[in-house]
């Protein structure tokens, strides 16, 4: 008798010492398995004198009965004990705030950019694109800028390596956007090619130039919107006109100070500089240079097999950075391009 309970008691200390359910049913074995002690026990009746049989078969069948009470309870409380844990490690603080979905927003200088492009489109200027990596014919020489033409040291650019390390000939990051014009007018004269009257070329060509440049005003990439306006009529006082109008949309003032000032380009002839006053902010009232312009130089015509005797045309080249720090009042175009978000966000 005594026996019995001996075991029913380790048994459940067993039990108890562990909580890997693997573990358990291996000690549940070791009683109640083939060869377990229980069994072993009920096994061993058969030996015993008959009317001994009877009780003692009653307590072991009542020891196996504790043994598998006491199990199914381990078992139990191990199942609640691994529910409990993942519930701990899954928990969620409802009380947390959520987190945010941050919206993107333009850059002040997008921004600019199609405003400039939505302006010129509504007065019948189509819009262009060209190559950032350019030829050196089209950046320079084209534009009546022969190789040792002192004009070109203007423009440092960065020239690109062939592969083995040296300059490759004739391949630079274009330092401003007039090789647009020369690749339009190259493809608007094959396109009219013996047409009797060439039709107007109108258009406008923003993109990302490059030069060794660095200061409040200047950064080594920037903007340019190229216009272009090529026909049989066209003047000065048609470019100053088309700027003039241009500026009072653009800033949506009529109050404006504007200078065109007389200036070189080996590309125009005459050829002029635009300057416009800080209207806001610490800068109110200095001069900045927004632009470059001029009527089309002959040679630039006739190198595109325009016929300079009956065609004429304005040429621009603007800085939508320096026309984005006249708008807002910002002294300097580097924080543009510093990527800071304190900065960039208050244009959203
Ligand atoms: C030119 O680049 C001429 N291609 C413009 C032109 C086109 C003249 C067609 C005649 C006919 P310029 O180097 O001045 O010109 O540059 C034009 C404008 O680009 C400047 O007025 C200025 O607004 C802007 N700009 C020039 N360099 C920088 C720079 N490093 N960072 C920001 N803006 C610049
Ligand atoms: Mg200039």
């Amino acid at each position: 008798m005594h026996n019995f309970d001996q075991i029913v008691h380790a048994a459940s200390l067993a039990f108890a010492a562990t909580d890997d359910p693997d573990v358990l049913e291996q000690i549940k074995a070791s009683y109640l398995g083939k060869s377990g002690q229980i069994t072993e026990l009920l096994k061993g009746l058969g030996k015993l004198p008959a009317d001994e049989r009877k009780t003692v078969g009653a307590a072991i069948n009542r020891a196996k009965g504790e043994v598998e009470s006491a199990l199914n309870a381990r078992r139990e409380a191990i199942r609640r004990m691994a529910l409990d844990a993942r519930l701990a490690e899954e928990a969620l603080d409802v009380t947390l705030p959520g987190r945010r979905q941050s919206l993107g927003g333009l850059h002040p200088v997008t921004r600019t950019l199609e405003r400039i492009e939505a302006l010129f489109r509504s007065i019948g200027f189509e819009v262009a694109d060209g190559p950032e990596i350019e030829a050196d014919f089209q950046n320079f020489t084209a534009l009546n800028t022969p190789e040792d033409h002192p004009a070109r040291s203007m423009h440092d650019t960065f020239y690109l390596q062939d592969e083995s390390g040296g300059v490759a000939p004739g391949v630079l990051l274009r330092t401003h956007t007039s090789p647009i014009q020369v690749r339009y007018m190259q493809a608007h004269v094959a396109l009219h090619a013996g047409a009797e009257t060439m039709p107007e070329i109108r258009v406008i060509a923003p993109g990302r130039v490059y030069r060794v440049d660095s200061d409040a005003t200047h950064s080594p990439m920037f903007h340019q919107v190229e216009g272009l306006w090529v026909g049989q009529n066209v003047s000065f006082a048609d470019l100053k006109g088309v700027i003039a109008d241009f500026l009072r949309r653009f800033f949506e003032s009529d109050d404006l100070q504007v200078r065109f000032r007389p200036s070189f380009f080996p590309f125009t002839e005459p050829s002029a500089e635009i300057d416009m006053a800080f209207m806001s902010g610490a800068l109110k009232g200095r001069w900045l240079e927004i632009a470059g312009c001029g009527m089309v130089h002959p040679n630039v015509l006739r190198q595109v097999g325009i016929d300079a005797e009956k065609y004429l045309g304005f040429a621009f080249g603007m800085g939508p950075d320096r026309l984005t720090m006249l708008r807002y009042g910002i002294n300097d175009l580097r924080l543009f391009y510093d990527g800071d978000l304190r900065f960039l966000r208050q244009f959203a």
